[in-house]
């Protein structure tokens, strides 16, 4: 998967995928192909090419590519000289929703394109230009294996540790949800604000603080108004966190996508409710990247690498009730030889 926006109108993108590159291209009417990221004829990068008339041209020899990754254009081929079959490309199912391109990953030269499952029914994702709310998204590469870092973004008791300096607060006892549901897909847990004063407060100062460092007023409202955080998880690999208070609200969208190297990339979407001018970007993202390091400082020291889902390593208590559902989510679909 990748942001969509960095999928720009004539430029092909290369990503990586459990360590297979890929190519994506829109043709255009703007539907998207992906193919691997390797010119059939002697092996160019085909990222590295570019995009004319929906096709996408290698950049070595100029051999031209139809959104059907079929080789259509042999620059060098004398007239009448035919296209042999192998110099096609096989389609990987790739689609973009919800501000990102999301890819099919499969082993299969025979797959049936139409086959591929829907995406999950992911909700409550704001568009992009939806005047309610300001949004902003990144990406960054972690040292750490995609399931420890969903694993850390469902676990809210980590917070008054991991974010004792940005967010954190106190009251990791009243982390619990309140309420869960679990499909065969799909994890959803309801946290109730904590009771503890300090906890609320450095919640609901997330305003005062970005009031106080754009127009230097000073808002003592540590009374924050009563909220709460829901986490949505839908497999594979998209976390919605939303936080929502009575007077605003922030989601954040979190995907990491393995690489196969031993490190992962975390995607992320972030939108606010509240001080939409883009002027408040500055100090958005520098707390969004704040506790994105402070998340990854502790994530990738976890030994070992690869959760055990069938958890014998770890010793997980009742306060983990969200890591215990998604590995048990995750055993299922690794018995179905869904994962890996
Ligand atoms: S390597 Fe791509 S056209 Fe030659
Ligand atoms: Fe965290």
């Amino acid at each position: 998967m990748a942001l969509a926006s960095r999928l720009k109108e004539d430029e092909p993108l290369g990503v990586n995928l459990h360590g297979t590159s890929l190519v994506l291209w829109r043709d255009t009417a703007g539907a998207l192909t992906a193919v691997l990221d390797r010119c059939p004829h002697k092996g160019a990068s085909l990222s590295r090419g570019c995009v004319s008339d929906g096709k996408l041209r290698c950049g070595y020899h100029g051999w031209s590519f139809s959104s059907e990754g079929r080789c259509v254009e042999i620059p060098a081929n004398r007239e009448g000289m035919a296209i042999p079959r192998r110099a096609h490309r096989v389609r990987y199912p790739c689609q973009e929703a919800h501000g990102f391109l999301w890819l099919w990953w499969h082993e299969q030269s025979d797959l049936d394109i139409e086959a591929v499952p829907a995406l999950p029914p992911i909700n409550h994702v704001p568009e992009a230009d939806d005047p309610a709310w300001r949004s902003m998204e990144g990406e960054t590469f972690w040292s750490a294996h995609w399931i420890r870092i969903l694993e850390g973004f469902i676990d809210l008791t980590h917070v008054p540790f991991v974010h004792k300096g940005t967010f954190g607060g106190a009251a990791a006892d009243q982390l619990y949800p309140s309420a869960e549901e679990a499909t065969t897909d799909s994890l959803y847990a309801l946290i109730d604000t904590p009771r503890d004063p300090k906890y609320r407060s450095e919640q609901g100062n997330l305003i005062g603080r970005l009031k106080n460092t754009l127009f230097g007023s000073k808002n003592n409202d540590s009374g924050a108004p009563a909220g709460s955080q829901h986490l949505h998880l839908w497999l594979a690999n998209f976390l919605l966190i939303r936080v929502v208070f009575k007077d605003f609200s922030i989601y954040l969208c979190l995907v990491p996508v393995p690489l196969g190297d031993g490190r992962t990339h975390l995607l992320w979407r972030h939108f606010r409710s509240f001080l939409k001018s883009p002027l408040a970007d500055g100090v958005a993202l520098k707390r969004v990247l704040r506790f994105l390091e402070e998340d990854r400082y502790i994530v990738e020291s976890v030994e070992p690498f690869d959760p055990d889902l069938d958890g014998r390593v770890d010793l997980l208590l009742a306060s983990d009730s969200m890591t215990i559902g998604l590995r048990r989510l995750l055993r299922e679909k690794r018995d179905a030889n869904l994962v890996r």
